[in-house]
Order: structure tokens, then C-alpha cells, then sequence
């Protein structure tokens, strides 16, 4: 069956989450398969205002189902959090969560060491603090955890001990690391997640549900923070282009819908290049016209004229077969 991927065009918030809860309703299963909670994907529902960072936006009055894939790295405590705030609206949809056991985690040392990292750098990139960057770093230096580890505890410590020595050395006298207390929280947050119920499993093994059921991939992110495509270094670092929903095991070609979300103007949260910038008023009354305040970490977002030589880039990068324009009035 065609698939959908609705992807950020621009350097995020082009108001991805409003496009995916439309089109939620049509399809059976939403895939998120990059970043982390340093996406904001605020959606209302019956006038009520869900502000997600790492759960797919599923559709609250169906049954549709939403896949965590691997190419995510999730922060587990965050997880449990959106999945209560859910739960006490509509008991029972965390069975409708499933997670890729091939995920890494983001541990809360890898917050601090965001920190300590944008801290050190001559040119900090602005990120959102959230242990992206290091969860990532870690999961291709091969010295992260992942999903499939919390199935066994022996295992699990033996994992845990063995990354914790190479990182309390590599950060001596910077930050210190736990083993029991990484050990104990990882297997206290699984364990919360067993209880609500959601289902763990493998882009394989739900390969036939993927390949015939109506499938969502929803981006997060935009284009110009890709980490191979965008304006590196001051990028993400995952793939924010359609290419991660090769994390779901799927490769999707011109018969698949790719659309690409563009706000009527740019916005750009952190440092790094945006050539069509506005300053002082101007930008100042465009910010209050289009709240653009983060909802991540409620920052100042930067405000800029529409560019379309950026787009046609993006469009390119992404193989965009399709546009949704927001935030057109006001
Ligand atoms: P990180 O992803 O937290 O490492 O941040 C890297 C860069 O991406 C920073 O400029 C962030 O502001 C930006 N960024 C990360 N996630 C989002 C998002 O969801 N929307 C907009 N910008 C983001
Ligand atoms: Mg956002």
C-alpha cells in the first residue's frame, strides 16, 4: 500500500503536528523513526492541547496503532510521562504504542553531558539540552544501551558497567556516572512501561502489518537540521529528511507521498545560517503573530521571510512530491 511521510522543509515547527493529526485519522499505523524528545508536536483534540516530544501522533478516537523505530533514541522517563498524561484521557492507548527493541536510549547522563558539551564549545549549536547529540554519539561510538538490553538484568549491568568505565574516564573530574543508579533506573522505567502495556517488537517482525496497512511516517525536525543534508554543524543528529523511514524497514519511492510542511515564513530555533533573518520589530511582531516560542524548551524562536531557494534545496534533498502550506493568516 502507499505510504505517507509528512517531513519539516524548513529547520522545524512548520507545524508538522497539525498536518499529521489530519492525515492520522486515514491511516492505521504513525511511524516516528528519528530524533528524540527534542521534537515538540503539540496536537489538540476536543480542544484539549497534547503536547508530545516522543510518542507518534495517533489519532485519540480511532484505533490507530503508533511504531517507535529504531533511528529514534528515546528518553524513557519521557515516555512514560506523555504515555500517563494519555492514559488519563483515554485508558488503555499505551497498548497502542509499539517500540522497536533496536531503539537506544537516552540515559539522564546524556542531559547532563548535552550541558557540559554546549557548555565547552567555542561556538555552541543551541540545542535543546535534551541528550540527543550524546545518545547518538554514543549509540555510533558503539558505547550505548538499548531497548533489547533491559530484557535481562545480568546482561543489562554487565552492559552498563562496561560503558559507564570508559565514560567516567573520558569525563574525569567533568561527571561522574552511577552504575547502580543507571542500572536501577533503566530497569524501574522498563518495568513502568511493561505495566502500561506497551508492546515491544521489531520493524521485521511487523513487517506485514507495515507493507499492508496505511502507514504514516512523521518527521520530525525539518530538512536544513538534517545531519548529512542541513546546515551542519548547527544540525540535529538524525535523519530528518524521508530517508528515515528506512528505519521501519521501508524504502519508500515516487509512488509514496512525500510531503514536505512549509511555513509562510521561517523559523529557526539555535544558532546556525538562515539568510532570510528578520531583527528588531519586524521580527519581534512576526514572532507574536505566529507564537513562535519553542515547544521543546519555550525559546525565542528566530523569524525570517519564506526562502525559496532553501525550499527548492529541501525539496530536492527529501524527493518532496507535495506541500502543505501553514500559518498562511492570522
Ligand atoms: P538537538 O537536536 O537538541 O541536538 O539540537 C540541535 C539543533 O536542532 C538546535 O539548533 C535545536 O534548536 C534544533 N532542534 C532540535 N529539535 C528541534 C525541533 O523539534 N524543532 C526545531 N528545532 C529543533
Ligand atoms: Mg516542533
Amino acid at each position: 500500500m502507499n505510504k505517507l511521510a509528512i517531513i519539516g522543509a524548513q529547520w522545524g515547527d512548520e507545524g508538522k503536528g497539525k498536518v499529521v493529526n489530519y492525515f492520522s485519522k486515514f491511516n492505521d499505523i504513525i511511524v516516528r523513526s528519528s530524533g528524540g524528545a527534542n521534537a515538540g508536536h503539540t496536537i489538540y483534540f476536543k480542544d484539549k492541547k497534547y503536547v508530545h516530544h516522543l510518542l507518534p501522533s495517533i489519532t485519540f478516537d480511532t484505533d490507530s496503532k503508533g511504531f517507535l523505530a529504531k533511528g529514534m533514541v528515546i528518553e524513557l522517563e519521557q515516555m512514560i510521562e506523555e504515555l500517563k498524561v494519555l492514559e488519563a484521557d483515554f485508558p488503555g492507548i499505551s497498548k497502542r504504542f509499539m517500540v522497536d527493541v533496536e531503539t537506544f536510549i537516552v540515559l539522564p547522563y546524556h542531559k547532563e553531558e548535552d550541558g557540559l558539551l554546549e557548555s565547552m564549545r567555542k561556538n555552541p549549536i543551541g540545542t535543546t539540552k535534551r541528550g540527543i547529540g550524546p545518545a547518538y554519539q554514543d549509540k555510533a561510538a558503539r558505547q550505548n544501551v538499548r531497548i533489547i538490553d533491559l530484557f535481562d538484568d545480568e546482561l543489562l549491568r554487565e552492559r552498563v558497567e562496561e560503558i559507564v568505565y570508559l565514560k567516567n574516564n573520558i569525563y574525569e573530574g567533568k561527571m561522574h556516572i552511577d552504575v547502580d543508579e543507571t542500572v536501577n533506573y533503566l530497569l524501574d522505567k522498563f518495568d513502568q512501561l511493561l505495566k502500561l502495556g506497551v508492546t515491544f517488537t521489531s520493524a521485521s517482525e511487523i513487517e506485514d502489518e507495515i507493507k499492508n496497512k496505511r502507514v504514516l511516517f512523521e518527521g520530525a525536525q525539518g530538512i536544513m537540521l538534517d545531519l548529512d543534508s542541513g546546515t551542519y554543524p548547527y544540525v540535529t543528529s538524525s535523519t530528518t529528511t524521508a530517508y528515515s523511514a528506512s528505519c521501519a524497514d521501508v524504502t519508500l519511492t515516487d509512488d509514496d507521498t512525500i510531503m514536505g510542511v512549509v511555513k509562510a515564513y521561517t523559523s529557526r530555533v539555535g544558532e546556525g545560517e538562515f539568510p532570510t533573518e528578520l531583527f528588531d520589530e519586524e521580527a519581534d511582531k512576526l514572532r507574536k503573530l505566529g507564537n513562535e516560542f519553542g515547544a521543546t524548551t519555550g525559546r525565542n524562536r528566530r523569524v525570517g521571510w519564506i526562502d525559496l531557494a532553501q525550499l527548492r534545496y529541501a525539496i530536492k534533498k527529501s524527493k518532496i512530491n507535495s506541500i502543505v502550506m501553514t500559518k498562511q493568516t492570522y
